[in-house]
């Protein structure tokens, strides 16, 4: 979408994959849906060095509304105990605490009927929502697509782009339509897609374990061909939020899914409690020279390139350019192995398909950029790889 947002990946937090739907905050305050957990974690974004590192949106996912509209003016009600405010809770109170912390606010809604956890969704007062949400100086909104017919979205969900877009307050638009298309066997328009959001999620949720996350990064891998040229500044693929943090990945099965995230072009949506991360994952989710691949102003999506022993390659094309013109790449060796020992591996430059004639100059992007020295095209690339762990470097053309 053209709307001059998004040029990179957006980066944030959002509740849904940590805190799903939890509502009870007698028996957990800390944790259910309302004002304060918004509140709480955007200080945490600012605080933490998150904010400083480029993680800026703070996404409301579902549960945050009352289960009727206001009986008078139709309009949404955010929950009246958990955003105590009233109607204008949202506005008074959680886009002005992001607000005021340099973030943005983000919101979820549903084309539907129904948002998934049985909240009102938008289909019957599209234009009226479109405008509560400028109102409430929401600058991102995630549009759902449960409880509604799937041959409507695509018509649907350009709509609600266009009515957004007519309010006059530039707001990312995130879009699920092709997570609902696809596996019901429909293929989505990539074209339309790309024309009316600036994301969109592909397919599945992804749950709190590698199992999940490797089902998400195989998807995209056999899909490649059909996915992949999609992506680009202002339009997005989306793999779903980062686990990071949370209680499912181990800490170097959460380095594979940032390398991974960063080779895909993937919006950078932590999901999990920012109060409790470990220093050592926090230095995974801020560690700029992965950041920098993630967010690199080309914003060619890369693809898996090849399998060997059950290692996989990705890589993905980025700045600089070569005098010769030839791209720099950043290449994640993510091994598939669970035999125990670290796997070593060579390449060939050339089964790399790396062609600069007067090679590259490689950094280690896990060991704070840590220089490798320069590989001709005749050199040999070794590394070597534990069960479900990544290496990640940046090969720079000279
Ligand atoms: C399905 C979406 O894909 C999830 O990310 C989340 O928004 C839930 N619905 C909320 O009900």
């Amino acid at each position: 979408l053209d709307n001059g947002l998004a040029r990179t990946p957006p980066m944030g937090w959002m509740s849904w994959q940590r805190f799903r739907c939890i509502t009870d905050c007698k028996s957990y305050p800390d944790e259910c849906i309302s004002e304060s957990l918004f509140r709480r974690h955007a200080d945490l974004l600012a605080d933490e060095g998150y904010a400083e590192a480029g993680y800026e949106y703070v996404i409301i996912d579902d549960c945050w509304l009352e289960k009727n509209r206001d009986t008078k003016t139709n309009k949404l009600v955010a929950d009246l105990k958990r955003f105590p405010s009233g109607l204008n809770a949202l506005a008074d109170h959680a886009s002005h605490t992001i607000h005021d912390r340099g973030l943005k606010f983000g919101l979820y809604q549903d084309f539907g009927t129904h948002t998934c956890a049985g909240y009102p969704g938008v289909i019957n007062h599209m234009e009226l929502d479109a405008q509560t949400f400028a109102d409430w100086q929401v600058d991102y909104v995630k549009l759902d697509g449960c409880y509604a017919n799937i041959s409507d979205m695509a018509v649907g969900y350009p709509e609600f782009g266009r009515l957004l877009n007519h309010t006059g307050r530039p707001m990312v638009y995130s879009c699920s339509w092709p997570a609902y298309q696809e596996p019901n066997g429909e293929m989505p328009d990539y074209e339309s897609l790309k024309q009316h959001c600036n994301l969109w999620r592909n397919w599945d949720d992804i749950d709190d374990s590698l199992e999940s996350l490797l089902q998400i990064t195989d998807y995209f891998a056999k899909n490649q061909d059909r996915i992949q040229p999609h992506g680009g500044p202002g339009h997005w693929n989306d793999p779903d939020m980062l686990l990071l943090g949370n209680y499912g990945l181990s800490y170097d099965q959460s380095k594979l899914q940032m390398a991974i995230w960063a080779i895909m072009a993937a919006p950078l949506i932590m999901s999990n409690d920012l109060a409790s991360v470990r220093p050592e994952i926090k230095d995974i989710l801020q560690n700029r020279h992965v950041i920098a691949v993630n967010q690199d102003p080309l914003g060619i999506q890369g693809r898996r390139l090849l399998v060997k022993n059950n290692i996989e390659v990705w890589r993905r094309p980025i700045t600089p350019e070569a005098p010769s013109g030839e791209y720099s790449y950043a290449l994640a060796f993510v091994s598939r192995r669970t035999d125990g020992a670290p796997y070593s591996i060579s390449f060939t430059l050339k089964e790399l398909y790396l062609n600069n004639l007067k090679g590259y100059g490689v950094q280690d992007l896990y060991k704070n950029n840590l220089d490798m020295g320069v590989f001709g095209l005749e050199s040999q690339f070794k590394t070597r790889v534990i069960p479900n762990g990544v290496t990640f470097f940046k090969f720079t053309a000279l």
